[in-house]
């Protein structure tokens, strides 16, 4: 089988699905790989690298996606709303395509990606378990935008982070408050943390409390506690504007009493919940950062424009998109780990095993043979079951 990895055309986006050092175990594993040229230049990665590495380097675009049995991107049509859509006339029916698809998006552009017969996975349906753990491109791209939001923080920011005593007089320690400690929040907190900053965390589940503090962060707690705070997959659970208006004003103090605040507070599917308000954006001190790593899709706060750096009442709010691009080696390097990681569980002896009964198979599997036919998609689109028909040919 033929892996094609076609160069990202999404604007700006630096990322490459695979890297030279992973093509050694799918070549093992019977997959031939094919890259359009020059498509892990921004990475780091040259074509020669590749080809050093047994891959074969094609100019045209068409001819990777014609040549390919899987088709491996990073932002494929879904999530790459912008040039994504050129790639979906050269979708093959019956071809393979992994990549983030953005599932809970429109149901439009996944039902357009159906109907050219392309059996898609989407990577951020990926199950939150220990067997998937090394397939999870969500975590690995949090990861890297965690710990870039703080880079960031602290360039723009007109203080220093660590806490100096020198001849000088002694510098008081930076402080950085984080909403929302999933993966990306717990890895803001570690690399702030690293460069010396007082770090604390806030978040609606109940169980980040431990994380936080396992990292050496305070734990911020708030007199409410949020109904059902986690879905069976580890995911927050979206509440009602009653109790995000009290969550805003309980977070005032926290957030006024920042240098930094770094807001990861999402809920998949659904538009982030806004926790920092303009008002509270005035109570910083001038100079204070927050960096918005919600504003792709609107924000945690009330004043980010995403896509842009802007400053208001003398607050410097990043609201830049796609952070995960801005380290494109060594998110590539991840993001390849987990999609070989995923096609040497699909493909077995060169042969490919479509298991349905595999958790990992079925829960990615977003589109086959014209349909949507992922149970989770159909659900959250309200769209009804599927006819028991289409069910046994996915079966089989
Ligand atoms: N293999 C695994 O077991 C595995 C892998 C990855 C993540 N996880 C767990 O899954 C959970 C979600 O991780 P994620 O980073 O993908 O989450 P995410 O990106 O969906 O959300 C980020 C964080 O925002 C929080 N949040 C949402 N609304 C909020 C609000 N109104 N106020 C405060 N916080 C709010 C969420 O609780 C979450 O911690 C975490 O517990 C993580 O540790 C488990």
């Amino acid at each position: 089988m033929i892996v094609g990895v076609p160069r990202e055309s999404f604007p700006g986006e630096r990322r490459v699905a695979l890297v030279p050092g992973a093509l050694p175990n799918l070549t093992k594993a019977g997959l031939e790989v094919v890259v359009e040229a020059g498509a892990g230049a921004e990475a780091g990665y040259p074509d020669a690298d590749y080809v050093a590495k047994g891959a074969k380097i094609v100019a045209a675009r068409d001819e990777v996606f014609r040549s390919a049995d899987i088709v491996a991107q990073v932002l494929c049509y879904g999530s790459n709303d912008i040039t994504g859509k050129a790639d979906v006339p050269l979708y093959g029916s019956g071809q393979l395509l992994v990549g983030f698809l953005r599932p809970l998006g429109s149901i439009e552009t996944i039902q357009e990606i159906a109907s050219r017969g392309v059996v898609s996975f989407s990577v951020e349906l990926m199950p939150r378990t220990t067997r998937a753990q090394s397939m999870d491109a969500l975590s690995s791209m949090a990861t890297i935008c965690g710990y870039k939001a703080v880079l960031l923080a602290a360039d723009r920011l007109p203080r220093i982070f660590p806490m100096l005593t020198t001849a000088a007089g002694t510098i008081t320690p930076a402080r950085v408050f984080i909403i929302g400690a999933g993966v990306a929040g717990l890895q803001a907190i570690s690399t702030a943390r690293r460069l010396g900053a007082v770090a604390s965390a806030y978040d609606l589940r109940p169980a980040a409390k431990e994380q936080v503090q396992s990292l050496g962060g305070r734990f911020v707690e708030l007199p409410i506690e949020a109904k059902d705070a986690q879905d069976s997959r580890g995911y927050a659970r979206a509440q009602d504007e009653n109790f995000y208006k009290r969550q805003r004003e309980l977070l005032g103090k926290a957030v006024a009493d920042s240098d930094v605040v770094i807001t990861a507070a999402v809920i998949p599917g659904k538009k982030p919940p806004v926790l920092v308000t303009k008002e509270m954006v005035a109570s910083m001190a001038p100079g204070s950062v927050i960096v918005d790593l919600a504003s792709e899709r609107g924000g945690n706060c009330e004043l980010t424009k995403p896509g842009e750096i802007t400053v208001q009442h003398g607050v410097t709010i990043i609201g830049s998109l796609n952070f995960a691009s801005s380290v494109p080696y060594h998110a590539s390097q991840m993001y390849a780990r987990n999609i070989s990681a995923f096609l040497l569980h699909l493909v077995k002896d060169g042969k490919l095993q479509l298991n349905l009964e595999d958790e990992i198979i079925r829960e990615t599997l977003l589109t086959k043979d014209g349909e949507v036919c992922n149970a989770r998609v159909r659900e959250f689109f309200s769209l009804p079951a599927l006819p028991a028909a289409v069910k046994e040919v996915a079966k089989s």
